[in-house]
């Protein structure tokens, strides 16, 4: 499942957010590539070691994890590894896919979701739309300022070349409870429909059938 969440910042966070970027150190995108991922990568990065960075981190990790869906949707064991880049002047990501296993030592994690908050509203750069090729296709998303999508990251993407104009954006990963993308969309399906049921009806037996079912499949599926 592809989810796009609108608005996940506010306006507030956003201007913190694009105004630090704008006078902070970016470096070589290559930096953090894998070895055939660095082939395609044309981008510039933050730095991470800078304090710019630690302060954006905390940012963006709020604004995610306050969001309900990002609970019910992907059970985040952790979101890591966040990166924010800047393209510009003919810079692109060719076509690659997310390295499975990031970060060492005690903070090795596993990217299960990959996603992309948009920094910059779309009519500011030309080019520059995140391509996913998903089980339905190729897909095409340039989102508005603030909004951010998630897709599992064992898909083949690329962002197309910024031919004008700047376009900043933070991506990062989030290795979830459930591994498996199609068992996270079951599980999203029934939290779905046993709260739309409790919405309408109460706590039916319908209710307590589906809680239960989607309860022992969560016992099932999630590795803690
Ligand atoms: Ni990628």
């Amino acid at each position: 499942m592809l989810l796009i969440l609108d608005d996940l910042l506010s306006p507030d966070e956003l201007e913190t957010i694009t105004s630090t970027l704008e006078d902070a150190e970016f470096l070589d995108g290559k930096r953090t590539a894998g070895w055939h991922a660095k082939v395609v990568k044309q981008n510039s990065q933050l730095e991470k070691s800078s304090p710019q960075h630690e302060k954006l981190e905390v940012l963006v990790k709020a604004a995610l994890s306050r969001h309900p869906l990002v609970t019910t949707a992907l059970y985040p064991s952790a979101v890591h590894s966040i990166l924010f880049s800047r393209y510009q002047n003919g810079m692109a990501y060719g076509l690659h896919v997310d390295n499975a296993l990031m970060g060492s030592g005690d903070r090795r994690y596993r990217s299960d979701v990959s996603w992309t908050l948009f920094l910059s509203e779309p009519d500011g750069y030309t080019g520059g739309e995140l391509v996913i090729e998903g089980s339905e296709g190729e897909q095409v998303f340039k989102l508005k300022a603030g909004s951010a999508i998630f897709y599992p990251s064992c898909f083949l993407h690329q962002v197309k070349t910024v031919t004008d104009g700047v376009r900043l954006a933070a991506v990062g990963w989030v290795q979830s409870l459930v591994r498996d993308s199609q068992q996270r969309d079951l599980l999203f399906d029934l939290d779905v429909v046993r709260r739309s049921l409790f919405q309408s009806q109460g706590k039916t037996t319908e209710f307590d059938l589906i809680s239960k079912t989607h309860a022992n499949l969560l016992r099932q599926w999630a590795d803690p």
